[in-house]
């Protein structure tokens, strides 16, 4: 059946309800260029507007989902669970989280996704180690996950090529802040990677893109509504992101920071998240209560082990892992210095992770490099005691330009007050169905 794109935007533009043939006719149309850039950006900003309801959003999900391949592991006969976080800054979970997760018995095939904006991206960060390639084929995609219970690649261009196309136009016609077109642009991702759970890690605060908790609360309870449609058990976790997670702020830095959390002296904040996931995606593979075996898996180097398998099996160098002295460091090193003595008050993760990104950690636009060696070291975070002179990071950097002009942003993320502050808790809420 044939639509006019005109009609379905004038539909949506004047608060109507878009017929399901007409949602999968756009996203099938648009994905085969039929429907032009212009049309579907302006149906985005109808739905940034207006909203998509419930039935909609369904529909709007699955079209999406099978505008592309979609994966089948479902002969491998244990548990296929996924992690996918909103974003943060620090946000290194997943490197730790996915080994340790496969070191326990669960197959984890992970497709993650590049830096955005101030936040950084899972496949950048893996790229620090030499060799290490995310790009691959579907094929190869599986021979790494039945060989290792873990794969970490990029999404292939055959997969969700709607969400690649419209992803793009969104970020360029100012269409991204909508909670039903960024919850069926991941979940269509995650419904395609033939998973039997997921666990979604959705932040809230400064540096997050949901920053209020009511955003949040939103965003988790339709992502777990379009997982739970699915058949997917999905259990999602809101998670505070008010200042940066662990010490270590970048690409290289993030790993090396990934490998200590696997050798048991990783930061207390990525260690109890990487453990409170890893709970949770085995709760999810039918194995609960599992932290002892979780912690057991650190202790006795299975899950470090399986990550330097899985780096090879990505073409990556493993010694970088034995070693991470080996990973790529930036040439220059400043500090930032407390300008007074007293308790930090804030840690800003939005401040840290713009002057991180704009050093060349992240891309600012599309086309840019990333350096791997830049990053930034925290040594003072929300409610720490310092002195006047103390050093609150250290910095490393290859442009000195950059660093001029970004010193007094990053300084700003800190402030010093007389009261040490109260802390929230890492882990705010946990949304087991779209009802809760
Ligand atoms: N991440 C995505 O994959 N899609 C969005 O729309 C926003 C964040």
């Amino acid at each position: 059946m044939s639509f006019s794109a005109v009609d379905l935007i004038g539909l949506k533009r004047d608060r109507k309800t878009l017929p399901d043939d007409g949602i999968r006719w756009l996203i099938d149309a648009y994905t085969r260029d039929e429907v032009a850039d212009y049309q579907m950006s302006a149906m985005a900003m109808a739905i940034v507007l207006n909203g998509l309801d419930r039935r909609e959003l369904a529909t709007w999900t699955e079209a999406m989902l099978t505008s592309g391949d979609v994966l089948d592991f479902s002969d491998i006969p244990i548990p296929k669970i996924d992690k996918h976080s909103t974003g943060g800054v620090g946000d290194k979970i997943s490197i730790p989280l996915a080994p340790l997760v496969a070191a326990c018995g669960i197959a984890v095939p992970m497709m993650s996704g590049r830096g955005l904006g101030h936040t950084g991206g899972t496949l950048d960060k893996l790229e620090s180690i030499e060799g290490f390639t995310t790009r691959i084929n579907k094929e190869r995609f599986r021979s790494i996950l039945e060989a290792h219970n873990l794969v970490l690649a990029g999404q292939s261009e055959t997969m969700v090529p709607a969400d690649r196309k419209l992803y793009g136009l969104r970020d360029a016609s100012g269409t991204v802040p909508s909670i039903p077109l960024i919850s069926s642009s991941i979940m269509s991702k995650k419904l395609s990677e033939g998973l039997d759970g997921l666990l979604l890690d959705v932040k809230t605060g400064s540096g997050a893109f949901m920053q209020t908790l009511e955003d949040a609360r939103e965003l988790a309870n339709t992502m777990v509504g379009i997982g739970e449609a699915s058949g997917v058990d999905t259990v999602a976790l809101i998670t505070s992101m008010d200042q940066p997670l662990g010490n270590e702020v970048g690409n290289a830095n993030e790993i090396a920071e990934s490998i200590a959390v696997l050798n048991g002296s990783g930061p207390a904040d990525v260690t109890e998240l990487t453990l409170e996931f890893g709970t949770v995606m085995l709760e999810l593979g039918g194995i609960p209560d599992a932290k002892p075996q979780l912690e057991e898996a650190i202790a006795n180097g299975s899950a470090l082990e399986k990550l330097k398998d899985v780096a090879r099996a990505h073409g990556g160098d493993p010694s970088m892992i034995d070693d991470p002295s080996l990973l790529p460091v930036a040439p220059h090193v400043e500090s930032i210095t407390a300008p007074a003595s007293g308790y930090v008050t804030k840690c800003d993760a939005l401040a840290v992770g713009l002057s991180t990104t704009r050093l060349g950690a992240g891309r600012e636009r599309q086309e840019d490099e990333i350096n791997h060696g830049v990053g930034v070291t925290i040594h003072a975070k929300l409610g720490d005691e310092v002195r006047a002179g103390d050093p609150l990071a250290t910095v490393r950097f290859s442009d000195p330009v950059r660093w001029e002009s970004q010193r007094d942003h990053l300084a700003s993320a800190w402030e010093i007050g007389d009261q040490r502050p109260s802390l929230s808790p890492l882990i705010i809420e946990r949304i087991d169905s779209p009802g809760d």
